[in-house]
């Protein structure tokens, strides 16, 4: 009997999932997809990946569960280490939860207590961009900038001071560099008028995600951020949920900048689906004022079980075994390329953005004006449909804040070679013709 129990956010049928290898993924009817967004930008490593299942088969045979106030283990020590080592030891501490919002959660508790035991608890509101994506829980929503999400529960949320995020696409004062200028001065403005004294962080994603399509942030942002972090004294927490562990061809996106976070979340890659396995890392003196005042007062039930730290052992083993990061900057290089010709050849195309194999598609009713198509048309549910339909999974979302814009992420595991992107290409342009003719049809 078919179960109608379930529920998400979507009421499309969606096919049933039967098995999955490398990039592709099969449904129960024999369709094979290539998936070319790692689902949520999470299978990192690819589907079924032999090393990362024995790791977690010979785990499963020793303890799957132990309690982390009544047991330490030696995967979730090992883990730490690994982490911090992939940072170069500039954030020393590490803290497992299980997913990407209670990463970003968790940043947030571990700033406030970080002033209260500091003696300024009038330290606790945040700054963060909009558009962003920092998950779904009530904290992370709060630093999140994208209205539909927000919308529903405005009443119960306690919201950030959203400033800009920068738009290298669409920004409309002279050069880029004025640009970014403009935003920083925004940016100070803000936190003058919520008192400089009560922040306690600004928050970004520094390679934009779901809720921007890859929005890239220049090294003068980066360089003017901290500094605003540092002139009135408040954190600068990176959310790199979506955009670590490898995913833009550096462990982590604030390495392509060398501005370093004084909290960084992590999430999806580091289990690469496998497992849920999230860190909060931080700076050494963060932890050590909070757990000289009695401890970090949070936690989940989950939070850095041996299985989960296992499988995030084992995934840092392949990506390092595989050159996987490497891959990224090589082949995010080549999908990039192929992706300009796309958009050199579609008029719907009106941007390409990002960095490694993080690149989105934004698509325009017109090219020269930018001008996005109407909201109702759904442009980015449509050609993702299309791409399915063909084979081919891609993320959708929109762009100006969740309202319009729409694009599409392009976000293959990092395994994923030349012919593969060669496939992928062939797939999206095919359904970049069935997308373009849709279009015309409305328009007409
Ligand atoms: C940048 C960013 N932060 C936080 C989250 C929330 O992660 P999760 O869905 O694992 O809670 C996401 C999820 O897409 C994300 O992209």
């Amino acid at each position: 009997m078919p179960s109608n129990a379930l529920f998400y956010l979507t009421s499309n049928d969606m096919p049933l999932v039967s098995h999955a290898d490398g990039i592709y993924i099969w449904d129960t009817e024999g369709r094979r997809y290539i998936d070319a967004c790692s689902g949520a930008i999470t299978c990192n490593i690819g589907h079924n990946h032999p090393t990362v299942k024995n790791a977690m088969f010979e785990q499963l045979d020793k303890v799957a569960f132990s309690y982390r106030t009544q047991f330490e283990s030696q995967v979730a020590l090992d883990l730490a280490d690994r982490l911090v080592e992939l940072t170069d030891g500039e954030l020393e501490k590490v803290f497992f939860v299980g997913s990407g919002s209670e990463a970003v959660e968790s940043a947030i508790k571990l700033a406030c207590q970080y002033f209260v035991a500091k003696g300024q608890p009038e330290r606790c509101k945040f700054v963060s961009l909009r558009p962003s994506y920092h998950g779904s829980t009530m904290g992370a929503l709060g630093l999140t900038g994208y209205e539909p999400l927000e919308a529903p529960y405005r009443a119960i949320t306690i919201a950030s001071t959203k400033v800009p995020s920068p738009d290298l696409y669409r920004y409309h004062e002279g050069s880029v560099e004025e640009h970014i200028e403009a935003v920083l001065k925004q940016t100070e403005s803000a936190i003058l008028t919520a008192g400089p004294e009560t922040i306690a962080a600004i928050a970004l994603e520094p390679v934009g995600g779901a809720s921007t399509g890859g929005r890239m942030v220049t090294q003068s942002y980066m360089d003017g951020l901290r500094a605003l972090c540092d002139r009135y004294g408040c954190l600068l927490i990176m959310d790199e949920v979506l955009s670590g562990m490898g995913r833009t061809g550096e462990w982590f996106a604030y390495q392509h900048f060398g501005v370093v976070p004084d909290i960084l979340a992590l999430a999806k890659g580091l289990g690469s689906g496998y497992y849920p396995i999230a860190a909060m890392m931080a700076r050494q003196e963060l932890v050590d004022v909070v757990s000289g005042s009695g401890g970090f007062m949070h936690g989940h039930t989950y939070a850095g079980n041996p299985l989960a730290c296992a499988t995030g052992l084992a995934v840092i083993n392949v990506m390092e075994t595989e050159g996987l990061v490497s891959n990224a900057v090589e082949q995010g290089t080549y999908l990039r390329l192929k992706l300009d010709q796309l958009a050199d050849k579609y008029d719907c195309i009106g941007n390409v953005r990002g960095i490694g194999l993080l690149q989105g598609v934004e698509l325009v009713q017109d090219k020269a004006s930018k001008q996005p198509f109407p909201a109702s048309f759904n442009a980015f549910d449509k050609l993702t449909a299309l791409a399915k339909a063909r084979g081919l999974l891609v993320y959708p979302r929109r762009c100006l804040d969740g309202l319009a814009g729409d694009h599409v992420l392009i976000t293959p595991p990092l395994t994923v070679t030349a012919a593969d992107i060669d496939d992928i290409i062939t797939l999206l342009e095919d359904s970049l013709s069935a997308f373009e003719k849709l279009a015309q049809e409305q328009a007409a």
